[in-house]
């Protein structure tokens, strides 16, 4: 980045106040004090939260060390199972459901507490009795399903690291990520349903693990009953592993600073990362986060919409909720299918109280209009939170009067696979700002800056960083530490650098401007990419938005913009002009459009996030494939 500031454009948005009952009687009642003894004493509110889990040996010191390298909890002994699962089996929540699922197809499966680790023991004991272990490596590559949980609760039991692949991905992916972590054992499945027909996976698994000489076992769950290629030797039923295996298995006794697991996650350029989290750290970061942010109570059914495959699946399907003890509602396929009524059903037939979900699909819903959600009752729901981008005003406030009917606080929640937990979001009880993820959760020290590291002023965008390190944060880049400091400490001196550009307000209140490498240089004027896009879908014609920089020889760049079309709306010049006027006139015309490009679909990661990495490549005249077949909620593998 060179040093200029980013200019922020869009408008401030009023303050939104949390009902006064939900404040009465939420786990964080009283933010302001809490706020204020974390500026006092940041390690405080971490250590509190270690003395609500159990450990096995208590710590030295709650932390130690100076970025790039350091340790948190060091000294101490613990395993984030005995705290997800073995503690509650010793109080009432024995008998508690833990996991509620619902298959694409009508299945339904739900485990207690008790049940759940009966699961997870007789799997981790198979492994043992296979020779797998403490730091070994394990691939899960499966649909979203209790299975998937239980797999990655028996790897972290005994001590192994697992490296959950998206059920999404190609068996390239999976190769080079089985690869790069040296796996022993892969996990995966039969297939999974996904808009009424079956996702196989086992043939992506065949012809990875077919490459794959470190993996000595092949564990395959029988989802759908579909004919699948089984290797002799090498590949084993689930059903058949775990017979006769033990239902009693010992949890491994993990120093806090070991090693949970491995993710891939790929950013913007390059080879997949493998960003590596520990058992102490992840296990306070995630807990704690879970109950500030989600408000969650025992009485709860709490549903998080994640793809377990990647990072919000991890902390805030699995481990965050059942640290907590909490129930968790899981559900296989897709938010639009038998119909767009998928998710409210959902809701309204269980119950849910928390919903926890993505902008884009939040954007996907509005576009099809509010019949399909005004159908179902909605009335349990009490606390709404969304992640993965920015979310743009309006989109935030169409959640709020059709899903939450206004009763229910919104959480903008920002943070990353590195970060390991939310960073950036105003508490349930604290006023929001739409489109703003607001303020850092107690403890954490985020800023803007300029690349020097100095303060930009409020309403000047910059670099957004973490000025101390947290609980959660990655430890390393899996077999690749210069990497890993590299890019995450080199940028900005003494900071934690996230990537993303951000604009704080008067309040302190931080919004998202984008990922820095989207950043638009218009004559002169540093534009992110939100404020143009959110410019544009707050027109009501417009669904959709992605815009990148095109180079022009007069201003360097100028906006283009990529848009798809509200139902019932017809692409034409006239439409065109308008909508760059519409930019101009809302938020100035420094951010006009120089182009719209009617579009169907908008390339897009397998969380959900709008790829203009891609756009941009395809501009430039590369050819990146077909990505027209890509429905909106399809996904494109991320290293392509
Ligand atoms: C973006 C997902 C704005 C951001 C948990 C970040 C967000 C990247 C938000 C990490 C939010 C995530 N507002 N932007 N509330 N949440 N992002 O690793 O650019 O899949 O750097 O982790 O998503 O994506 P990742």
């Amino acid at each position: 980045m060179d040093e200029t500031a980013l200019d922020s454009i869009l408008e401030v948005q009023e303050a939104v106040e949390a009902p006064d009952d939900f404040v009465a009687n939420a786990v964080v009642s009283n933010p302001a004090a809490q706020r204020a003894s974390a500026a006092e004493d940041p390690e405080a509110i971490w250590e509190a939260a270690a003395n609500e889990l159990e450990w096995f040996r208590p710590w030295d010191t709650v932390f130690e060390g100076d970025p790039p390298d350091f340790s948190w909890f060091p000294g101490a002994q613990c395993n984030i199972v005995y705290n997800a699962i073995e503690r509650h089996l010793l109080t009432w929540r024995r008998h508690k459901v833990a996991l509620i699922w619902e298959g694409e197809n009508g299945d339904h499966q739900a485990f207690t507490f008790a049940e759940l680790a009966r699961e997870v023991n007789l799997l981790a004991s198979a492994l043992r009795a296979r020779g797998i272990g403490k730091g070994d490596r394990i691939t899960l590559y499966m649909g979203v399903s209790p299975q998937l949980a239980i797999a990655m609760l028996a790897s972290a039991k005994i001590g192994a690291i697992h490296s959950v692949v998206f059920g999404g991905f190609s068996a390239d992916a999976l190769r080079d990520r089985i690869q790069d972590a040296k796996a022993k054992a892969l996990i995966t499945a039969d297939g999974a349903y996904y808009r009424g027909n079956v996702v196989p996976l086992k043939p992506a698994a065949n012809a990875a693990a077919d490459e794959c000489p470190t993996l000595e076992c092949v564990v395959v769950y029988q989802r759908c009953g579909v004919e699948v290629e089984m290797v002799d030797g090498r590949d084993i039923w689930w059903h058949d592993f775990v017979a006769g295996a033990s239902t009693e298995a010992g949890t491994e006794v993990m120093e806090a600073n070991d090693p949970l697991y491995i993710l891939y996650t790929s950013g913007t350029t390059g080879r997949p990362k493998g960003i590596q989290h520990r058992h102490g750290g992840y296990m306070v970061g995630t807990y704690l986060t879970t109950k500030w942010v989600f408000d969650l109570k025992d009485t709860d059914l709490y549903w998080c919409v994640a793809d377990m495959g990647w990072v919000t699946g991890h902390s805030y399907v699995v481990y965050g909720p059942l640290l907590n003890g909490a129930t968790v509602f899981m559900a296989e396929g897709a938010p639009d299918y038998p119909d767009m009524g998928r998710w409210w059903r959902t809701i309204e037939r269980y119950g849910i109280n928390i919903l926890y979900a993505t902008p884009t699909a939040i954007r996907m819903f509005m576009r099809t209009g509010e019949e399909w959600p005004n159908r179902f009752d909605l009335s349990s729901l009490r606390l709404l939170g969304t992640v993965g981008e920015p979310i743009n005003p309006e989109a935030w406030r169409w959640y709020d009067r059709v899903i939450g009917k206004g009763r229910c606080p919104i959480v903008d929640t920002w943070w990353q696979t590195e970060t390991g937990s939310i960073l950036i979001t105003s508490l349930p009880a604290e006023p929001q700002k739409p489109g703003s993820a607001g303020l850092p959760f107690p403890g954490i020290e985020a800023d803007v800056v300029d690349k020097q590291g100095n303060p930009c002023a409020p309403g000047e965008g910059g670099w957004l960083v973490i000025r101390r390190p947290w609980p959660s944060m990655l430890a390393t880049i899996y077999g690749d530490h210069d990497r890993y400091v590299e890019t995450y400490w080199t940028a900005v001196p003494g900071c934690y650098a996230s990537g993303d550009a951000a604009v704080r307000d008067t309040d302190g209140y931080i919004r998202v401007l984008g990922r820095m490498d989207d950043v638009l240089n218009v004559a002169g004027h540093r534009l992110g990419t939100m404020e143009i896009e959110s410019a544009l879908v707050a027109h009501n014609a417009v669904a959709e938005a992605a815009v990148i920089g095109v180079a022009d020889d007069l201003k360097g760049q100028v906006p283009k913009a990529f848009v798809i079309l509200s139902a019932g709306m017809n692409a034409s010049d006239t439409l065109s002009n308008e909508l760059r006027d519409h930019v101009a006139r809302t938020i100035g015309k420094i951010a006009r459009p120089d182009s719209i490009e009617f579009v169907e679909t908008l390339p897009k990661t397998r969380s959900g996030k709008i790829m203009r990495r891609l756009l941009k490549a395809k501009e430039a005249g590369q050819d990146i494939g077909d990505t027209s077949t890509l429905d909106p909620m399809s996904f494109a593998d991320e290293e392509e």
